[in-house]
Order: structure tokens, then C-alpha cells, then sequence
């Protein structure tokens, strides 16, 4: 074996040379290692991050909007269907499938979880969830799973027709088909909604903060009162005893 002197010439590689190379090879080894961890951990992340973001996601197939049981059940439409949006949905009557799996399997390992016990001892509001407005179209997914749980079964359960899916909510609130929405959007489109949906016809609750400055509330109250719908703000910190 021969390496290079310091006059550029080749030089014979001696024994302790090459015990020092040898020793590099389990170094190099672990770097390799490392390296497809770390390519293989990104590719992972890639994967979900694109779940999470919705990349390459199918718009979900608009379905009819499901018939109403008598004349006085509500055609509910929900815009903004996040943390809280799924919270009211919920309390409507429409869990996602999901979360009655894990109600179900809570009151099998604990019998004083009652959550599942209580979600179908829960009064029926007689109301269909008919229609979904989610600009992110994963959550509009999951709320028409949720609406589509009228057994109340979980994930393995008999599931209905979901609700009809709209790509924005002006698309929503022009349809006679839905009857009154609840706004569950960030605080900046809660007046612009409920203003725009009162002058559609449907009756509004609305998450708070109601509006953003003082001038937007009281043109929602002249518009609430001039198209006479139902209104409710939902403001739950200020319904509890302790408040
Ligand atoms: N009453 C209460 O006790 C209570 C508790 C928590 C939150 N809130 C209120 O509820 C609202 C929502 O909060 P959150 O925590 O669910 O937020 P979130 O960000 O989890 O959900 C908001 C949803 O609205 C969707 N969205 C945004 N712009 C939209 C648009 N133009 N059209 C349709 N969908 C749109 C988003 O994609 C998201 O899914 C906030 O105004 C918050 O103040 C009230």
C-alpha cells in the first residue's frame, strides 16, 4: 500500500496506517446509520405533513342533503368545523365516529366513564346535520363523517348519508335547504357570517367574540332585528353558576 509524501511522491502505507483507517469504518458506519434514520424519520414526517395538510386529498362527493324527519326538525349547517365547531356538533347530536370508539372503549376499562352512557341518554334536539363548511377540506371530511353517525354506533357502526359538503359558506347560506348555522370560524368572520347568514334567512348562533369592534355589533343587532332570525351568541364562560 502507498501514500504521498511531502515531495508529492508515493509513499509505502505502514501498518498503524492502516489500523487507522480500519478504525474509521465503524465511525463511518454510524454516520450511515444516522443518515438513513434521519432520511427515513423525514420521509415519515413528509408523509404526514401532507396528510395534515391535505396534499393530494380528494374533495369528498356531494351528497343530497338528508330529508328532514317532520316539519320541525332543523337543517343545520355548520361553518367552521374546528376544535370548538366539532365540540358544538357534537352537542347537537353528531359525535364523530371516532370519538364514540373511544367513549366505548372508556366505559369498558373504567365503569364510571360515562361519556358514552350520557351521549345517547342526550335529549334529541331533532335536528339534521345538513350541511358542512370547512375551508380546510380534512375538517369538512370529519364533520360529514360526523353527520353521516345518526346510530351512534362508532366506526364499525351503520352509517346514513353525510351532509352536503359546500366550498364556501356563501354557497351555504344560499341554500334554502339548510334552516339556521352555527358559526364556529375564527373571531375575525364572525360578523361577516352571521350578518351575511341572517340576511339569507337562517337563524344563527354564533361563537364569541361576536365582533370585533362596536360599530360591527350594533349593525348586527340592526341586521338580527330587521330579518327577525333567531340569534344566540355562544358564550359559555358566561352561562356557568360560577360566573
Ligand atoms: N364558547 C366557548 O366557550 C368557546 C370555546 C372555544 C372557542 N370558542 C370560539 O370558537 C371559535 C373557533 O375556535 P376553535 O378553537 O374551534 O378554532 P379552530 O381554528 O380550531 O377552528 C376554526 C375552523 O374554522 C375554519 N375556517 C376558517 N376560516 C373559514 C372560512 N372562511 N370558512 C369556513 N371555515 C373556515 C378553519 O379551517 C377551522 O377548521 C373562535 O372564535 C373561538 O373564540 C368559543
Amino acid at each position: 500500500m502507498e501514500k504521498e509524501n511531502h515531495n508529492n511522491q508515493p509513499a509505502k502505507l505502514g501498518r498503524r496506517d492502516v489500523l487507522k483507517g480500519l478504525a474509521t469504518l465503524p465511525v463511518l458506519g454510524i454516520l450511515g446509520y444516522g443518515v438513513w434514520k434521519k432520511e427515513k424519520y423525514t420521509n415519515l414526517k413528509n408523509k404526514e405533513l401532507s396528510l395534515e395538510l391535505d396534499l393530494g386529498y380528494e374533495p369528498p362527493v356531494l351528497h343530497p342533503i338528508p330529508p328532514p324527519r317532520d316539519s320541525r326538525t332543523i337543517r343545520l349547517g355548520i361553518i367552521g368545523y374546528g376544535g370548538r365547531g366539532e365540540h358544538l356538533v357534537r352537542a347537537a347530536g353528531f359525535a364523530h365516529p371516532s370519538v364514540i370508539d373511544e367513549w366505548k372503549k372508556g366505559a369498558k376499562e373504567n365503569k364510571n366513564d360515562k361519556r358514552y352512557e350520557d351521549y345517547l341518554a342526550q335529549e334529541d334536539l331533532n335536528v339534521v346535520l345538513a350541511g358542512v363548511c370547512d375551508v380546510f377540506t380534512v375538517r369538512s371530511k370529519r364533520a360529514m363523517e360526523a353527520s353521516a353517525n345518526l346510530h351512534r354506533e362508532g366506526t364499525e357502526g351503520k352509517m346514513e348519508k353525510p351532509a352536503k359538503v359546500y366550498k364556501n359558506y356563501k354557497e351555504l347560506l344560499a341554500d334554502p335547504e339548510i334552516d339556521a348555522v352555527i358559526i364556529a370560524t375564527p373571531d375575525h368572520w364572525h360578523a361577516q357570517m352571521a350578518m351575511d347568514a341572517a340576511r339569507a334567512g337562517k337563524h344563527v348562533y354564533v361563537e364569541k367574540g361576536m365582533t370585533r369592534t362596536v360599530d360591527e355589533a350594533f349593525a348586527l343587532r340592526k341586521t338580527v332585528e330587521e330579518t327577525g332570525i333567531v340569534f344566540q351568541l355562544g358564550h359559555q364562560g358566561r352561562q356557568t353558576e360560577s360566573y
